[in-house]
């Protein structure tokens, strides 16, 4: 009995969240899984009605759960939750949703391992003499050996698994950023040691930048920090095909993971019923992967390629030729 707690959060989150439970609730049908799934309202309506966001008595309870679904208060639930690798596929399904010119689903298809728990994201820092003509900013970048250890080995694991090209990719700045990005180079080569079956690469984030629009093809797994790695999923997003099909996983692999559409509450859309819910399907997907059922998730992502190549006519909200609940509706037909 799989417990997942839900978080549809603010905008059209209620809607593509909606559609995400539709197809669960089909594939625990028809692969034959039970689970409990439990509505938490946390978001920004919530917090202005109430003043509330997330208190620690929340993560407690949503500690007991096996699987979080969510689109809405990420960075305290990470950190909380420990929630290390953010795991972001980048795979187009359709060429004709490719904005890059003369590039096929075989040469877009990697992963990027995101570290999820330090870097800029720690909130370290200081202002000195805030609001006068001297302030200064400071804003560190944190990185443990234990925490990139842990997910480059992760990053290394995930690449055998997936059994590709096995390739993977550091992206990082050791040019400039000596101390970071040194102790990556050294952590990855010594970490590399005891993966002979993998090859190993490394790629200047900005030099990355410029291969996903070049040379995507080039990619199979990529690991890389928290900052550079919120950057580069973005451009991925788009090389896939947008926002609308853009899936990620927030995942502490020893404890409670999070699945979420990456993109966000896209407020205008909000109660259109005309927002892309596939993101959130297939966010749906990779909670199923992770919870152990790896045939219904390869199924809702069959059925999901299937629509995307031969039904929507686009993936961008308001021009898909169906509406949310449709699209929904189609991926349960075709599961
Ligand atoms: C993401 C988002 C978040 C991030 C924001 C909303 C804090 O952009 O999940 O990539 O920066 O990590
Ligand atoms: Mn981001």
């Amino acid at each position: 009995m799989y417990k997942i707690a839900v978080i549809p959060g603010d905008g059209t989150g209620p809607e593509v969240i909606r559609e995400g439970l539709k197809v669960l609730d089909a594939a625990a049908k028809k692969y034959n899984f039970k689970y409990d799934s439990k509505i938490f309202d946390f978001g920004g309506e919530l917090y202005l009605k109430t003043g509330k966001t997330l208190e620690d008595k929340d993560i407690e309870e949503l500690k007991k759960y096996s699987a979080i679904l969510e689109t809405g208060i990420l960075l305290k639930l990470r950190f909380s939750l420990d929630q290390y690798i953010n795991l972001r596929p980048v795979k187009l399904y359709n060429a004709g949703f490719c904005p890059l010119k003369d590039k096929n689903p075989e040469d877009i298809d990697f992963v990027v391992v995101r570290e999820n728990s330090e870097g800029l994201y720690k909130g370290m820092g200081e202002f000195k003499d805030k609001g006068t003509k001297d302030e200064v900013a400071i804003q560190v970048s944190y990185n443990t050996r234990k925490g990139v250890e842990r997910c480059i080995r992760y990053a290394f694991e995930y690449c055998r698994r997936r059994n590709r090209r096995k390739k993977l990719t550091l992206c990082g700045k050791t040019n400039v950023l000596t101390f970071a990005w040194d102790l990556w180079q050294r952590t990855f080569d010594e970490v590399a040691k005891e993966y002979p079956d993998i090859t190993t690469d490394y790629a200047h984030v900005d030099a990355t930048t410029m291969w996903f629009v070049k040379n995507p093809e080039w990619f199979d797994v990529i690991v890389t920090d928290n900052m550079f790695g919120d950057i580069i999923t973005d451009l991925g997003a788009m090389i896939q095909g947008g926002m609308g099909i853009a899936a990620g996983g927030n995942i502490n692999p020893q404890g409670v993971s999070m699945f979420e559409p990456i993109g966000g509450s896209a407020p205008k859309y909000t109660g259109k019923n005309v927002i892309n819910p596939l993101a959130a399907i297939c966010a749906l997907g990779m909670c199923l992967e992770n919870l152990g059922e790896p045939e219904a998730a390869k199924a809702v992502e069959d059925a999901v390629i299937k629509i995307v190549k031969t039904k929507l006519k686009s993936l961008a909200a308001g021009k898909m030729g169906y509406s949310t609940s449709e699209v929904g509706d189609l991926v349960v037909e075709n599961l």
